[in-house]
């Protein structure tokens, strides 16, 4: 272990869905370690995460892109990697999104939304990012699951069958990768505060009183919580860590 094994400067670093909550959290901690960053989300509107990423002292990129569209995303990381300077250490397919749909109610074009976004652009940026990261020798990927993948997730359905898939990805794929030197994990995170879990209403005074009985630590996350774990992931530090989900939670799920 060297006492630099955190300091990303000369990486890059391309975050999905970094332009809030826990993609931006991500995206601001590899910067803040030296990393310059593009961050990929939907809004057109990249100036908010621009103007946090310049105060890190490294320059950061934004790119606006719909990636559950699978024609808006072909190409699109040779691109970045392209304004990055021509290479990519680690790519973090964070984007998300949830429908509360028990199997019974989940329409086809929810699941199928919920697809586009959580299963088919991991599926897709990571294929197009392997050549770059095979070529050095050197990659990390990093997917966002969910606590759903593995704990309740009845009224989650499609949610959590994303959420599981995309674990599962990441295990598969560091199977075949880490001949490459290319390390692919995944992070489950519990509740977390983000723009998501206010609109649902979790941080709500009589909501939150009656979650956190689920949760040992007395509380639900925070976004830099999860982003600590992502760093660690982008770093040296986790070179013989492979194919995981490394769940967040608070104790949620060993209770
Ligand atoms: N918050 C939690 O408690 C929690 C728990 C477990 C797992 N997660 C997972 O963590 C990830 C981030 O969640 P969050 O809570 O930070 O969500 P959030 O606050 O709603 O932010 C979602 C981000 O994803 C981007 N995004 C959504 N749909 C997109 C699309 N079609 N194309 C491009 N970008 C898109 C959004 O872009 P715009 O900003 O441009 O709209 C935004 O930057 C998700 O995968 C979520 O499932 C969250």
């Amino acid at each position: 272990m060297k006492k630099n094994d955190l300091d990303f400067t000369g990486k890059t670093a391309i975050v999905t869905g970094g332009r809030r909550g826990i993609g931006r959290a991500i995206a601001l901690a590899y910067a803040e370690h030296g990393a310059e960053v593009a961050v990929i989300a939907k809004n057109h509107d990249g100036s908010g995460i621009l103007a946090d990423l310049e105060k890190t002292g490294t320059p950061g990129h934004y790119f606006s892109c719909d990636i559950g569209d699978e024609s808006s995303r072909r190409g699109l990381i040779a691109e970045v990697v392209k304004q990055l300077g021509g290479r990519l250490d680690i790519l973090v397919n964070n984007a998300g999104m949830q429908f509360y749909e028990t199997i019974e109610n989940c329409t086809e074009d929810n699941w199928k939304k919920s697809e586009a976004l959580m299963l088919d652009a991991p599926y897709d940026f990571s294929r197009q990012a392997i050549p770059f990261m095979k070529a050095q020798h050197n990659g990390k990927i990093i997917m966002i699951s969910s606590i759903c993948a593995i704990r309740e997730g009845g009224a989650n359905f499609g949610y959590g069958v994303m959420k599981a898939g995309v674990a599962a990805m990441a295990r598969c794929m560091a199977n075949s990768l880490a001949q490459y030197n290319i390390q692919v994990n995944a992070i489950a995170p519990g509740i977390i505060r983000t723009d998501l879990t206010e609109r649902q209403g979790c941080f709500e005074d009589h909501r939150y009183k009656s979650v956190i009985q689920k949760y040992p630590a007395g509380r639900l996350g925070e976004p830099e919580e999860i982003a600590g774990v992502a760093l660690f992931l982008g770093s040296n530090l986790s070179s013989f860590m492979d194919g995981q989900l490394l769940v967040v939670d608070g104790g949620f799920s060993g209770n």
